[in-house]
């Protein structure tokens, strides 16, 4: 890999190494973090490379970044299409990012599907062969069904549903969101989508 640029980060821009994903773009950070991805994500910017000054905890005749200054590697391969929201499969149409809440679910049937297999696609499906006509897929991993929208649910800006879904990286499946700059709490937020009883 070919060092690209040093890039400014905000703690925001962090991205989680999911070993199951290929991704184009490596970063080394304060010396002794790595992140993976396949874009320039949350407003990163390039900055002057003496930001990049702090050595490799695996080998110090190197160095890995700075204090929330990224060094992004490249593979030289193209990065793959970004993820798209997916505003309708089959009869299902969005109706938007909603917001939820722990121990008070906007859509209250939590599915059963696995983790990993969870897709706009399948959880519409799963909520489809259960009777219900409110599907949302949050957090990248997880599917909820309801009958109506319940305990205050509200629509909030489509960008809060920003997690690409564990079941197929190429579309959102919700998001989550933190409210305080320590990641204490995290209120998460759903793709809630109605269904059309006549398919
Ligand atoms: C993954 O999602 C994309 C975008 O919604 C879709 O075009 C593609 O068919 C999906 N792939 C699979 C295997 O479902």
């Amino acid at each position: 890999m070919a060092l690209l640029t040093s890039f400014l980060v905000a703690l925001a821009a962090c991205l989680p190494v999911d070993q199951d994903d290929v991704y184009v773009y490596a970063g080394v950070e304060y010396g002794d973090t790595c992140f993976c991805g396949n874009g320039i994500d949350n407003q990163g910017v390039p900055a002057d490379s003496s930001n990049c000054d702090i050595a490799c905890t695996g080998d110090s005749s190197e160095t890995c970044g700075g204090d929330y200054y990224l060094d992004i590697y490249w593979s030289g391969d193209p990065p793959p299409p970004p993820p798209v929201t997916v505003y309708q499969v089959g009869h299902w149409v969005l109706l938007g990012c909603y917001s939820d809440a722990d121990g008070a679910r906007t859509l209250t049937t939590t599915s059963d599907l696995a983790p990993s297999s969870v897709t706009v696609e399948s959880c519409t499906s799963y909520c489809y062969d259960g009777g219900f006509n409110y599907a949302g897929v949050e957090y990248d991993q997880q599917c909820y069904c309801g009958l109506a929208i319940e305990n205050g649910g509200q629509p909030i800006n489509l960008g809060n549903c920003d997690m690409v879904c564990a079941g197929n990286t190429s579309e959102y499946c919700g998001g989550s969101y933190t409210l305080d700059g320590k990641g204490a709490m995290r209120r998460p937020a759903t793709d809630a989508e109605q269904g059309d009883p006549m398919t």
